[in-house]
C-alpha cells in the first residue's frame, strides 16, 4: 500500500518528462527499462569520468549514472565533481554491474551547483571515512552522508509511528507551551527566557532584578517538560500526549544528554501505575516493530555499520548487531521489579562486591546508568521496569505509597542506554500533594492552577516521558545522542 502511494507523489511530470525520486526508480527497477526519465541529486562519486553515483536523500542507495564521454561537452564533465548537484535526463537500462538492477544512461546533464574539489577537500563531503566528531563539526553537511541521512530518515519514520500509535489508541495531541513559568520537574535546571536588557537590568527596592518589568510580567523559562499542562488536559480529554522540544540547563556532558531534546509525554486519566507500565511496554514495542517493518533498507545499512563498530570493541563489550538489539526488546517481556528489590540484587552483584561500580549502591540512592545497565544487560537480560522509588529522589508530583517513603514512580531501562522512559502515577490527593510540595520547597503560588486540578474533580491518573533522541539512539544503534538530532545543543555547543 505504502509503495504505490509513495510512487505517485514521487513521480512528477516535468515538461512531459517523468521525474523520479531515486528510491522509486530503484524500487521499480526493471519495470522502467527503456523509459526516459529525469532525476536530480548530489554527486557522491565520479569514477573514471564514466560512472556517477547520484544520491537524492530518498534512500541510502545511490543511482549509478553512466556517462558516455563522447557525447558530453568537456566543460560539463569538468564540473561533475563530488558534492555537485545535477539534473540528469537519461534512459533506464539494465545494469552490467552486480550492485544494482538498473542504471541510467545519461543523455542530458545540467549542473545546478558546482562544488570545487579544492573546497570539497576541506569538508566531510570528501569520500573517505570521517570520524563522527568530524561530522558533528560540519553538521550542516552531514545530512549528505549515508549514515546521517539514514538516521534522519529513521527519525522521521519514528515520529510518524508515534503519532500513528496515539491516534489509533484514542489519544489527543496537545501542544503544551515552550515558554513557561512552571518548573515542572522541580529541579531548577532551566533556561531563562527574558526580553530585559541584560546590560541595564531594572531593579526593585531591594536591589533584586525586577521580573515584573520583563515581557511576561514575571520570570519565565524554556520548559523542561509539558507534563503539568498535559495533566490539566488529560483531566478533561481523558487520554492526551505531547511531543515537543524540552530544555535542560544541566551541565551533563554524556553520550545520553542534550540541553535541547524532544520528549513524548502521554498522560491518562483513570490510569494507575500497572496500566501505565503496560502502555509503556506496548508503545515501545510497537514503535520498534514499526521501523523494523517500514525501514528495512536503512536498518540493514545501520545493522552492517553496527556490526563493524562492534568488531572494533574489546570482546566483552560487544553486543550483537542492531537487529539483535531490537529483538532483545521485541521478544522479551519487560521485567518489572521494585526499586527495593533492585537494590538487593545490586548489593549482591559481583561488580558491587568487587568494587567495580563507580557509584555506591544503598537504599535511597538515585541509580546510575551503570547500575541500570547491569540489571538489564547482565542480570535479567531483558528490558526492565523499576517502580516504587524513594520519594526523596523523585519529583514532587508522584503519588506517595502507603509506606510513606516511596512513590509510584517507574523508569523503563534499556540495554546500552539505561533510562529511556521516566514516569509515574500522579499524586491526585490535594492534601498530600500540598504537603509534598512544601517539603520539596515547590512554590504553591506559582502552581495554583495545578493545585486547582486536585480540587475540582481530581482522579487517579498517570503518564510518562519518553526521550525521543534516546529512542532514536537505541533504534539506530548510534553511540552518541549528538548524532541522532540534526543540530545538537550541549554545554558550549550551539553552532549552526
Ligand atoms: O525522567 P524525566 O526527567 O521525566 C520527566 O520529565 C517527566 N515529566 C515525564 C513524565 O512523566 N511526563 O525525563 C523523561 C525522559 C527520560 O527518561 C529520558 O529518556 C529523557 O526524557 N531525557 C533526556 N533525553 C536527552 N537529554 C536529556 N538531558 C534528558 N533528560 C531526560
Ligand atoms: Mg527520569
Amino acid at each position: 500500500m505504502s509503495v504505490a502511494l509513495y510512487s505517485m507523489v514521487n513521480v512528477v511530470n516535468h515538461l512531459g518528462m517523468k521525474v523520479y525520486a531515486i528510491k522509486t526508480l530503484l524500487h521499480r527497477g526493471e519495470a522502467l527499462v527503456s523509459e526516459r526519465v529525469l532525476v536530480r541529486g548530489w554527486v557522491r562519486t565520479f569514477r573514471n569520468q564514466h560512472f556517477i553515483m547520484l544520491n537524492d536523500g530518498s534512500t541510502a542507495q545511490s543511482l549509478q549514472i553512466v556517462v558516455n564521454m563522447a557525447i558530453f561537452d568537456e566543460n560539463i564533465l569538468k564540473k561533475i565533481n563530488v558534492g555537485a548537484s545535477l539534473k540528469v535526463i537519461g534512459i533506464v537500462v539494465e545494469s552490467q554491474g552486480k550492485k544494482q538492477d538498473v542504471e541510467l544512461s545519461a543523455q542530458e546533464i545540467e549542473i545546478y551547483g558546482e562544488a570545487r574539489p579544492e573546497e570539497v577537500q576541506k569538508t566531510i563531503l570528501q569520500p573517505k571515512r570521517h570520524s563522527l566528531e568530524k561530522l558533528r563539526e560540519q553538521a550542516h553537511l552531514r545530512f549528505r552522508t549515508s549514515l546521517f541521512s539514514a538516521v534522519m530518515r529513521m527519525r522521521h519514520h519514528l515520529t510518524f509511528a508515534v503519532h500513528e500509535y496515539f491516534n489509533q489508541h484514542g489519544f489527543f495531541y496537545i501542544h503544551t507551551p515552550i515558554i513557561t513559568a512552571a518548573d515542572a520537574e522541580g529541579v531548577g535546571d532551566m533556561f531563562r527566557v527574558t526580553a530585559l536588557d541584560l546590560k541595564n537590568l531594572p531593579r526593585d527596592a531591594q536591589g533584586q532584578v525586577d521580573d515584573k518589568q520583563d515581557f511576561f510580567g514575571r520570570a519565565t523559562y524554556l520548559t523542561v517538560s509539558g507534563q503539568l499542562e498535559g495533566e490539566a488536559a488529560a483531566l478533561a480529554l481523558g487520554k492526551i500526549y505531547t511531543f515537543g522540544p524540552t530544555f535542560r540547563a544541566e551541565n551533563s556532558n554524556t553520550s545520553r544528554h542534550l540541553a535541547e531534546f524532544w520528549m513524548i509525554e502521554p498522560e491518562l486519566a483513570f490510569y494507575e501505575l500497572q496500566a501505565n507500565m503496560d502502555l509503556a511496554e506496548d508503545f515501545l514495542k510497537s514503535l520498534i516493530g514499526y521501523v523494523v517493518k517500514h525501514c528495512e533498507e536503512d536498518i540493514r545499512f545501520l545493522n552492517n555499520r553496527h556490526l563493524t563498530e562492534q568488531m572494533l570493541k574489546p570482546k566483552k563489550e560487544r553486543s550483537g548487531g542492531l537487529l539483535a538489539c531490537l529483538h532483545f526488546v521485541l521478544d522479551h517481556r519487560f521485567e518489572r521489579i521494585s526499586y527495593t528489590e533492585a537494590i538487593n540484587i545490586l548489593q549482591k552483584s559481583t561488580p558491587h562486591r568487587k568494587g567495580q561500580f563507580v557509584h555506591p549502591v544503598y537504599w535511597g540512592v538515585d541509580l546510575q546508568s551503570e547500575h541500570e545497565r547491569y540489571l538489564v544487560e547482565k542480570y535479567f537480560k531483558s528490558p526492565v521496569i523499576l517502580f516504587d522509588y524513594p520519594a526523596a529522589v523523585k519529583a514532587f508530583y508522584m503519588r506517595l505509597n502507603e509506606d510513606g517513603k516511596t512513590v509510584r514512580a517507574m523508569d523503563v531501562l534499556f540495554p546500552g542506554i539505561g533510562e529511556i522512559i521516566g514516569g509515574s502515577q500522579r499524586e491526585e490527593r490535594y492534601d498530600i500533594l500540598l504537603k509534598r510540595m512544601d517539603q520539596m520547597r515547590i512554590d504553591r503560588q506559582a502552581l495554583w492552577w495545578y493545585l486547582d486540578t486536585r480540587r475540582l474533580g481530581s482522579v487517579p491518573h498517570s503518564g510518562f516521558g519518553l526521550g525521543f533522541e534516546r529512542l532514536v539512539q537505541f533504534i539506530t544503534g548510534m553511540g552518541n545522542i549528538r548524532d541522532v538530532i540534526p543540530f545538537p545543543r550541549t554545554p558550549n555547543h550551539a553552532e549552526f
